[in-house]
């Protein structure tokens, strides 16, 4: 295997079994397209290389600064390829949450400028995300970056549809597979592997999987955030299922221990959902004798993850098991034990309680410095959360009235701090959102 460049290297990844003895699936044969053994990491190699190609050339004068909206592997690959190209590349996101892959982006020379919007992933229908109003401003005549626009792309997708997909049905022997399972992030691999696949095999079951509502798996959108817009086209999937972070690490446990396959957490989550789903099928392959065959994906490798399997599962990392945390929570124990307090209740409860609630705003800084309510004071949800791991980090005396976007995060958060014995923490209904719909004051640092 001899190259002129790096690039001629993306694509052509193998495609392996897993072993029954591993799923446990007597009547389905499962394959992992491994997109982790990509030349930059990732199945965003693809796109990215497709979509910044075409620009590239024309910036040829070796002038002019790439830029995406990616906080993962698509900014890693474009760092790489602007870096090779002469070029710069500034990644715009919102908060990083995974420090590895902050760090890393810095290693390849990326600029990042970290935006207070809300969600991971853009969101064009929010146009108060400034996020989204990046996005808009790159859309007007005269600006001067070379943007690669993932979200909206065609050629994210189309990279799939004539690499991904083919390179599958090739492997089969030039079938497609019965099931296709995948993370959705941009939506760009599930919708052009999909497109592909169907060609040979209009029935292909297509599975897309995101991060159960409030979790978070790094580089997939979470079911809330599952809508029209981009790419995301929901008749693309038979289902869209939810997978939690738990459930992602335990794939992903599964992948590198026993499978030989270094996957990161959207690897795991894509196993974990495809085994999941498939056993239904597989009890009625059993009744009639067929045999099926699926296919997942592996996005990316482990590496980049270490800081986000120690704070979910620290045993694994060899240090001691969590303590408080709000993963150990359990939906019914979230609704049972966290109180909210809608948008007039908190109003009127923090001017007038006696001792006077402390207001905690669980945001990242940014968005907290753009606009918060008065007095409250800002701990990220993350450092909250190591906060209150070894134990209540406020008086039983003070009552807490917890914040954060839109009321989902700080009800848990509540939830843990009540089961703590704290006496008096509420989250506030519907969050910052909510209160600044109704028409209640913000301040701006
Ligand atoms: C780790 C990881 N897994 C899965 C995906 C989903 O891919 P897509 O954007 O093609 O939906 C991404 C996208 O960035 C990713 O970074």
């Amino acid at each position: 295997m001899r190259y002129d460049s790096i690039t001629e290297a993306i694509g052509n990844t193998p495609l392996v079994r897993i072993d029954a003895d591993v799923h446990g699936l007597g009547n389905i044969d499962l394959y992992a397209k491994l997109e982790l053994l990509n030349p930059f990491g990732s199945v965003k190699d693809r796109p990215a290389w497709h979509m910044a190609r075409p620009l590239l050339e024309a910036a040829a004068d070796g002038d002019g600064t790439v830029v995406e909206l990616s906080s993962g592997n698509t900014a890693k690959a474009l760092a790489l390829l602007a870096g090779m190209h002469g070029l710069r590349f500034k990644s715009v996101t919102n908060r990083m949450r995974v420090p590895e892959i902050k760090e890393l982006l810095l290693l390849l020379g990326a600029e990042i400028e970290e935006l207070p919007g809300r969600s991971e992933c853009l969101d064009p229908t929010d146009t108060d995300d400034p996020l989204t109003r990046f996005h808009q401003a790159l859309a007007e005549p005269g600006n001067a970056y070379l943007h690669t626009d993932q979200y909206f792309n065609p050629r994210n997708a189309e990279a799939h549809a004539m690499g991904t997909g083919p390179e599958i049905v090739k492997d089969l022997d030039g079938r497609a597979p019965d099931w296709f399972i995948a993370c959705v992030g941009t939506a760009g691999s599930s919708t052009g592997v999909a497109r592909a696949l169907r060609e040979h095999h209009p029935r292909v079951g297509v599975v897309g999987l995101v991060a159960h509502k409030s979790d978070f798996i790094p580089g997939i959108r979470t079911m809330d955030e599952v809508q029209q817009v981009g790419l995301f086209d929901p008749a693309t999937y038979d289902t869209i299922e939810s997978v939690t972070s738990q459930e992602a690490i335990d794939g992903m446990i599964t992948l590198i221990r026993r499978c030989g396959v270094l996957s990161g957490p959207t690897g795991g989550a894509a196993y974990h959902g495809a085994v999941r789903r498939l056993r239904a099928v597989d009890a009625r392959l059993a009744q009639t004798g067929e045999r099926q065959t699926a296919v997942f994906i592996v996005c990316d490798r482990a590496e980049s993850y270490l800081s986000y399997v120690r704070e979910r599962r620290p045993e694994v990392l060899g240090r001691p098991a969590r303590g408080h945390s709000v993963a150990s929570l359990t939906e019914a124990e979230v609704q049972e034990r966290g109180k909210v307090l809608a948008v007039a209740d908190a109003r009127s409860w923090t001017a007038t309680a006696d001792p006077r609630p402390l207001v905690v705003d669980l945001r990242g800084p940014h968005a907290y410095a753009a606009l918060h309510i008065e007095g409250s004071i800002n701990i990220v949800d993350e450092l909250f959360e190591e906060l209150v791991r070894t134990g209540l980090p406020f008086s039983k005396r003070t009552p807490l009235l917890l914040v954060c976007p839109v009321g989902e995060k700080s009800l848990r958060f509540a939830a843990l701090l009540t089961r703590m014995g704290h006496p008096d923490v509420r989250s506030l209904a519907g969050g910052v959102v909510a209160w600044r719909d109704a028409g209640a004051p913000l301040v701006r640092e």
